[in-house]
């Protein structure tokens, strides 16, 4: 069942009348097993929707062509979906979507896959319930508690206007290229293990968006090459980072990253590079401009020993890295910049512009060098 809906348009330029019709396709849950209950698993209407209603109908490269659509109403999602090759069409969800409590639940709960030209859209919200998967906060108890939404080599897809709340573990994870998250929200608990937008491949952009949580922001993983982050702010969060790398994580690849016009409040870090003192690879062509920090631990860190490991012969070359007009305060007890680089290779290339943060310990360099800071010395 399908339902063809028209609009047409009347534009009146000058003498000259154009008439331009709309049609979109619109594959609604409702028609394949979904009851706006809060009851009835979800899960696999969104795949009989997509498998019976829109795979057949998409014949254009218009995403909003086909809609796989969550009416308004209350569902609750209590099975993970897997959308593998998915292309051309619009997740539609003006819903709200539940997750119950399960500990059996583990997995991503929408995952897209080897996917092409995917929007992913609200009005409606997903509430991860995550604060039942972690209660008084232990995050050891279901160890393998669900992820909420995860591209996974897919391009150019996007993702706007849903908020989602407190996932049970990370948010939003794209791997892929030409991706675009913006004019959003994620808000969760202020507990680790709830990263907001974890981002890697190559020109992917981040904007407009809000993070409430206690752990990643909006932050880069390896590979990638090519990353914007515009208009960013991050509440409770452990900031805007690169990494981490994990211990002997060989072959880190990430260059030409750009954040800019990020607030950052009551956080674990402002900006970080964290890595294992064993990995190997690049960090490269990274600017950090427009920050503004209020309580902010560790307002600027680069850390090759990031949780621990002290064998101090890493090969990972951090270079190239600018941090520019950072205004605010961090806290007492930890520098404004630290860092702490390996021995065997030092950090090169760290200049800082237009640095005003207060509330602060001295800043500390081991095995760096740059410019635009009293105590660092030159390469
Ligand atoms: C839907 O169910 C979930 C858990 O199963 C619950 O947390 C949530 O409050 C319910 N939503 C509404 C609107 O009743
Ligand atoms: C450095 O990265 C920026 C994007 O942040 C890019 O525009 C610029 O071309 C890169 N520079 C080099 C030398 O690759």
């Amino acid at each position: 069942m399908l339902s063809i809906i028209s609009t047409a348009t009347v534009l009146l330029l000058g003498l000259t009348q154009v008439q331009e019709a709309l049609a979109f396709i619109e594959c609604s849950v409702l028609n394949y097993g979904a009851v706006a209950d809060n009851k009835t698993d979800l899960g696999p209407a969104l795949t009989r929707a997509w498998e019976e209603c829109v795979i057949p109908q998409v014949t254009t490269t218009v995403a909003t062509d086909v809609l796989l659509y969550v009416p308004a109403g209350d569902y609750l999602l209590a099975s993970t979906v897997t959308f593998d090759h998915a292309a051309n069409w619009n997740l539609h969800i003006a819903g709200d979507i539940f997750l119950p409590f399960n500990p059996s639940l583990t997995g991503t709960m929408l995952t897209f896959e080897n996917c092409e030209n995917i929007l992913l859209n609200g009005p409606g919200a997903i509430y991860g319930n995550g604060y039942r998967y972690r209660p008084g906060g232990d995050l050891s108890l279901y160890p393998s508690r669900p992820r909420l939404i995860r591209f996974q080599n897919c391009n150019n897809c996007e993702i706007t206007a849903v908020t989602l709340y407190d996932a049970p573990m990370f948010h939003v994870t794209v791997i892929g290229n030409n991706n675009e998250a913006h004019d959003m929200s994620i808000i969760a608990s202020h507990i680790g293990e709830t990263d907001g937008f974890d981002m890697s491949g190559n020109n992917n952009y981040v904007h407009d968006v809000t993070v409430e949580n206690g752990d990643e922001c909006v932050t880069v993983k390896t590979p990638t090459n090519g990353f914007v982050a515009e208009r960013i702010t991050c509440r409770y969060t452990a900031g805007c980072n690169i990494g981490s790398f994990g211990s002997g994580t060989a072959g880190v690849d990430v260059q030409n990253v750009y954040y800019s016009d990020v607030t950052i409040s009551n956080s674990d870090a402002g900006v970080m590079i964290k890595s294992y003192p064993n990995c190997a690879g690049t960090v490269k062509n990274i600017t950090y401009t427009g920050f503004t920090l209020s309580a902010a631990a560790y307002p600027i860190y680069i850390s090759a020993f990031w949780e621990g490991g002290t064998t101090d012969t890493g090969t990972l070359e951090v270079s190239n890295v600018l941090f520019e007009n950072f205004q605010g305060t961090g806290t007492p007890t930890r520098p404004a910049v630290l860092l702490d680089c390996n021995k065997a290779t030092p950090c090169k290339d760290i200049s800082f512009s237009d640095i005003s943060l207060s509330n602060t310990k001295a800043n500390s360099f081991t095995n760096a060098c740059g410019s635009g800071l009293s105590d660092l010395s030159g390469c």
